[in-house]
């Protein structure tokens, strides 16, 4: 896994021909499953616990211990309605689609004429300064760039023992510490802050027992709303590279389809890689496809694969949002960010966060003036999570340099 990364899994049950594939990870033993027959199996929560699933190493840097990816049943409902309430508002995501275009704008209006910027670290920043404000904790200025490298290196290190693992877990220890100092002030009164605000509501939240969370348990998930909101900068690079890699897909976008940009955000959350895998265990005994899988063993759902699959996604490797429009998208077959139903499983609640933002976003990307001067674009697949190694650098243009034509020239 840490040599092959996301061709990992996809290669194993391509090498075994067989929808089951039986493995180690971390030491343990492992059955990896793949498709929509096995989206529904992992997301049934009968067949599959998350309590004990998760690797030290993934709770201490990417998801903080305590966190509701770790809970099950009654436990997760209570705390997954918390979540769900903050972000799966339309009112809410409207909120924060605003604060995070008017941030772009004001982003994207300071940069130079021919001076190179780097997309990723612009898109954190924008996307840090937007979400702090957002759950009801501005940051000062000087602080939006160290908290958004903190937010951005908690999800780089979290799937590898290199030495950027260990700046992952300095980076979370700083974070939470800092929030947790926050959520007691709150409670105790000397910090003030919004009383509608999505801080106080993770401040006052209270679980199954009626008591409130431990204050670090509650700054873990006031990071597990701000941190992967950050995240959606891996997509907005990758936004970049397909404009430039398909730039059939510019002049649509750029004219304010909202249909076609929402199609594009699909596209962009298939296409390129972010989470290879997801991890449970086995809650009882399991067939699959006439497998055994033995209560205990840990049930590994291929993503990157299930997401590449041309039974699913004809042509998988065209990027093409055309395959989104005009039609519902099941509830287990597109999973970049987990299936089912985030109301009563694990699937993201974000999602609509992340759709909504990239579909407001790309379209800005695509009418700016820009030229892409020349790095490596190469996404290298063996690093999770993996980026084009320049991070995309564009420079703002004065004159247009993408003509029509040329947008309009069939991708390929
Ligand atoms: C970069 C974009 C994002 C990606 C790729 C992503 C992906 C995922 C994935 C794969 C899961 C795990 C599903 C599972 O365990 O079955 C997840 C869960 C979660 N995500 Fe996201 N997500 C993104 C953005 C967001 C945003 C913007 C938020 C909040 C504002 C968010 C909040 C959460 C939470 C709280 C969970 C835990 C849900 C649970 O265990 O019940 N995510 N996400």
């Amino acid at each position: 896994m840490l040599t092959k990364g996301y061709a990992w899994l996809p290669d194993r049950l391509r090498a075994e021909n067989a929808p089951v594939v039986r493995t180690r990870l971390m030491g343990q033993r492992a059955v990896c499953i793949h498709g929509v027959d096995a989206a529904r199996l992992f997301y049934d929560e009968r067949n599959v616990h998350r309590h004990g699933a998760l690797p030290e190493p993934v709770k201490s840097t990417l998801f903080g211990h305590g966190a509701v990816h770790t809970l099950d049943a009654a436990d997760h409902r209570r705390r997954k309605s918390l979540f769900t309430g903050l972000l799966m508002n339309r009112e809410g995501i409207t909120d924060l689609v605003e604060r995070t275009t008017a941030a772009w704008d004001a982003t994207v209006a300071n940069w130079v004429v021919d001076r190179p910027v780097t997309l990723f670290e612009e898109a954190s920043r924008v996307l840090t300064e937007a979400v702090f404000a957002w759950v009801g904790l501005p940051l000062p200025p000087e602080e939006v760039a160290p908290v958004a490298a903190d937010l951005v290196t908690m999800v780089d290190g979290f799937a590898t023992p290199a030495p950027r693992h260990f700046k992952a877990r300095a980076a979370r220890g700083r974070q939470e510490k800092r929030l947790a100092d926050i959520i007691t002030g709150i409670r105790d009164g000397s910090v003030e802050v919004a009383p509608d605000s999505a801080v106080r509501a993770v401040a006052s939240h209270v679980d199954e027992r009626g008591d409130l969370l431990e204050p670090r348990v509650a700054a873990v998930e006031v990071l597990n709303i701000v941190r992967p909101t950050v995240a959606i900068s891996w997509f907005l690079t990758f936004t970049g590279h397909a404009l430039h890699r398909w730039p059939g897909t510019r002049a649509r976008l750029a004219r304010g389809d909202r249909e076609y940009a929402v199609a594009f955000a699909h596209e962009v959350r298939r296409f390129y890689p972010f989470a290879p895998f997801l991890g449970g265990l086995a809650a009882r005994d399991l067939t699959f496809h006439g497998q055994e899988i033995p209560k205990g063993a840990m049930v590994l759902l291929d993503v990157y694969g299930h997401n590449h699959d041309p039974a699913l996604f004809p042509d998988p490797y065209t990027f093409s949002p055309e395959r989104f429009l005009d039609r519902e998208i099941g509830a287990f077959e597109l999973i970049p960010q987990g299936g089912g139903d985030p109301r009563t499983g694990h699937r993201c609640p974000g999602e609509d966060i992340v759709i909504t933002i990239l579909a407001a976003l790309a379209p800005r990307l695509a009418r700016l003036d820009h030229a892409v001067p020349e790095q490596d674009l190469d996404i290298p697949l063996n690093r999770i999570p993996t980026l084009p190694r320049s991070r995309f650098t564009l420079a703002r243009t004065e004159h247009e340099e993408w003509a029509l034509d040329t947008a309009l020239t069939p991708s390929g």
